[in-house]
């Protein structure tokens, strides 16, 4: 099983549709294994988004991402990381299908509800960042033989 992590950005938090947006990943079987408020600093910000330090519009990407708390949340499932990619849509809601959450909820590339881990290897990572040892929970999660095969994982 693999951990990934969403953020629930200001876009989610101010908009009120933060509990909508979780029930999308409780309702796909995915378990929330750490979940936590929190205030993104510019040191933080600096590691997360370093692909995009470069970019002209790094600076309002930060203020956008610290405009209020956020919510990080551990989810763990089977190809978790590549599951919740495809249950959040592509970086544009605009482009983003309907049915994904940026495509349901925006239509704008910068307020776009939600962060999530783009690889096994970053997911680690971010898990590390935003996560101490003591914040992420192995628990016994009953629906489980009713989501995969015994074979699957
Ligand atoms: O979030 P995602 O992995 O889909 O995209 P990214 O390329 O890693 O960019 C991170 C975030 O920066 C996006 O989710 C947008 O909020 C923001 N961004 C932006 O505002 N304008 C861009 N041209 C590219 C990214
Ligand atoms: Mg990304």
């Amino acid at each position: 099983m693999e951990i990934t992590v969403v953020i629930l950005k200001p876009s989610a938090v101010q908009r009120g549709i933060m509990g909508e947006v979780i029930s999308r990943f409780e309702r796909k079987g995915i378990q929330i294994v750490g979940m936590k408020m929190l205030k993104l600093t510019d040191e933080v910000l600096n590691e997360h988004y370093s692909h995009l330090a470069e970019k002209p519009f790094f600076g309002r990407i930060k203020a956008s991402m610290q405009a209020c708390p956020v919510v990080v949340l551990a989810l763990r499932g089977l190809d978790a990381v590549s599951a919740v990619r495809k249950l959040t849509g592509v970086t544009n809601g605009r482009d983003a299908l309907p049915g994904t959450i940026r495509g349901d909820y925006c239509l704008s590339v910068q307020e776009n509800i939600v962060h999530a881990s783009d690889s096994p290897e970053s997911a680690r990572a971010e898990l590390r960042r935003f996560f101490a040892d003591d914040e992420v929970f192995d628990y016994s999660y009953h629906p489980v033989p009713y989501l995969y095969a015994n074979d699957e994982f």
